[in-house]
Parts: structure tokens; sequence; C-alpha cells
């Protein structure tokens, strides 16, 4: 270690629409949901991460919850950069009492962003404290995170189905060489649950309840193994505004998802149809490899496998995919050429 070293720390981020994770000294110290709870008259930060999420869908008038991502991209550049800032501030150990360490930073960007969004995320970071920052495109963190080896000159195809967008890319070399992107992915499945709920059982449920009962009984195929028990899921009645609960089973809620995971299978076949042939034959080998929170939904991997007849992997701890592979990058910024400046 240089003495250089003493004063830099390094750290990597996954900057989600749903999740932000940060890995400092190859532990993962952040993982919080992507959330900032800002008061509206002085229009300071009350909260982010898991004590802004409780506050989600209770707020009063003077306190609004805000999501700063949308679709994996700055939405808010403020309440981002407040989220960055206060996120890097809770690492433990990382500020010493003599100095502020300067950051180096690994960010993860989808696969499709923009020069201008590209921008944001570095501004916010650099903003947040960061000397230094390197992007990463997210399929290839998650694909580094899977434990592929993505400089081989061999195709391997990832799907990270996150909260705002699925990224499908097919890598090799150590570059992407066809990617489909689209705004398809777990926060869409939650919107359709709401809807359902409303529209077959006259029962209106917050984004939170949604999301549990996507959690709780979600599939993506109305026949599947071990099936989850009934559910009760309590809310509002639309006609007599009184609280109540209505109990449903997965087999509705696979209804509800249909449609979505048919334009997710939609775009798989897409970039199927985008890939060279010499790659789609490594991917015939080798399969598809998935991560993020959203490929955790029950059935959506044998969906998908009947679907393009290919075997489908779901990533140990899919989640954390994404960050492990950017903790990775971090430790190895000489040897991933393809890493951003
Ligand atoms: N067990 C589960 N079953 C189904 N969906 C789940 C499960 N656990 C988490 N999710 C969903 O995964 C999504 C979050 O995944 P993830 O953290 O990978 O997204 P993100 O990285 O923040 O988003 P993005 O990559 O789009 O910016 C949410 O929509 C959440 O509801
Ligand atoms: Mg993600």
């Amino acid at each position: 270690m240089g003495v250089f070293d003493l004063f830099t720390q390094d750290i990597a981020i996954d900057l989600g629409t749903a999740n932000t994770l940060i890995i400092h000294n190859d532990k993962v110290v952040v993982d919080a949901p992507s959330i900032v709870a800002i008061d509206r008259a002085t229009n300071k930060i009350i909260a982010v991460g898991h004590d802004a999420r409780m506050m989600h869908g209770k707020t009063h008038e003077n306190i609004k919850t805000i999501r700063p991502l949308k679709d994996g991209v700055i939405a808010d550049f403020n309440a981002s950069e407040h989220m960055i800032r206060e996120m890097i501030k809770s690492i433990p150990g990382l500020k010493s009492r003599w100095f502020a360490p300067s950051l180096r930073m690994v960010i993860c960007i989808p696969s499709g962003i923009t020069e201008v969004e590209k921008r944001a995320v570095r501004d916010s970071a650099e903003h947040a404290g960061a000397k230094e920052v390197y992007l990463i495109h997210e399929p290839m963190a998650a694909a580094i995170g899977i434990g592929v080896d993505v400089q081989e000159p061999k195709g391997n195809m990832i799907i990270d189905i996150g909260g705002g967008t699925t990224e499908i890319a097919v890598l090799a070399l150590g570059g992407i060489v066809c990617d489909k992107s689209i705004k398809v992915a777990g926060d869409v499945f939650t919107n359709d649950i709401a809807f359902y709920m409303r529209a077959h059982h006259n029962l209106y449920v917050g984004e939170p309840t949604a999301e549990q009962i996507k959690i709780e009984i979600g599939s993506a195929l109305e026949d599947i193994e071990n099936p989850p028990a009934e559910y009760a899921v309590k809310g509002r009645d639309l006609l007599s505004g009184k609280p109540k609960q209505v109990i449903v089973t997965y087999k509705e809620i696979a209804k509800a998802l249909d449609k979505s995971i048919t334009r997710i299978e939609d775009a798989i076949l897409e970039a199927l149809s985008m890939t060279p042939p010499e790659l789609a034959a490594d991917i015939y080998n080798s399969g598809i490899y998935m991560a993020g929170g959203g490929s955790m939904l029950r059935g959506l991997d044998m969906r998908i496998s009947r679907k393009t007849e290919l075997p489908v992997y779901v990533a140990e701890d899919p989640l954390r995919a994404v960050v492990r592979g950017t903790g990775i990058a971090l430790k190895n910024l000489e040897k991933y050429n393809f890493l951003m400046r």
C-alpha cells in the first residue's frame, strides 16, 4: 500500500431505480431502497433509504418521498446527489477523524444511457465527494458478479431485470456486442398487480402492498411446483371507501403479470435474433444468465427457458450480482480496460 492509498478510499456503487448498494473494502456496506424523504417547507432531506421507505405512501402534506431514479437513470439530480452523499456518510470507517479521504468510485450505468444521463451520474458522484469516477455498464457488472469470464472470445447472454429496466445484453471479448433495454421490470410488475386489485377486486392498494403481494405469491406461470398459499390483501374498498381484505391466489397474479412478462420475452427473442451466429452458438451451449431483483419472480426462469428453449440460470443472490461485479471491477481497474473514465 502506497502513501497515496492511505488517503484514497475506493467504493463501488450500484445506483438502482429500486435499490442502491455500495461495496467498500470487499463488503456490502450499504443496501438500501433508493428513496429520499424531503420536508416540503424547507426542502431539507429528512431521511434516505430504509427510513425514507417506511414513510413512502404514508406521508402528509409537509413531507414528500421521492425516488430520484427512474428507469435506471437519474430523474431528480438534487435528490440523488443528496442520497448518494448520505449513503456514503453512513459507511462505517470511511471518514477518519483527521482528514476526509479522497474517493475513487466505480458506478454502474444502464447500457442504453445517453451522454447527458452519463454526465448526471458523474456529476452527482463528484458533488458527493468523488475525485475519480469510473463507469461500467450494468450487464457487464452483472456478468462479472455472476462469475462469467467477460474477456473470453465467447458469447454470453445476461438479462438484468431490475426495478426500472430489463437489460438484455450479449457480451464477448470485454464488450457489449448487442443489447436491448426495455422499461418493463419489477416496478411494472408491481403496478400491474395494483391495477389488477383495483379492476378485479375493487381494492385500492398502495405500492408497498402491491410489491408485497408480488414477493409473497407473484408468479410468471399458472402451473408451478410448490405453489404459494392464498394470500390476504388489505386495502381500501373503492366503492364503499372502507378498509377491507380480500384473498388472492398466485394464479390470479400470474394472469395480472402475463402481458408484461410477454414483453420481456419478446425483447429477449429480439436480442437473440440480433446476435451474430458464432455467438449464438456459444449461447446455445452456455444458456442465459439472469440477475436483478425481478429475476426472483417465481417461475420466470422456467418461463423464459421454455420460450427460448435454452437453459436459464438465476444468479446467486441476484439483487447483489451487479454491485458484486462492480466491486470486482474496482479491485481490478487496470485489468478491465472497458471501464469508462
Ligand atoms: N422475491 C422477489 N420476487 C420478485 N420481485 C422481487 C423480489 N425481490 C425483489 N424484487 C423486485 O426487484 C426489483 C428491484 O430489483 P433491483 O434491486 O435489482 O433493481 P434496481 O437495480 O434498483 O433497478 P434498475 O437496475 O432497473 O435501476 C423491485 O421491483 C422489487 O420489487
Ligand atoms: Mg439494477
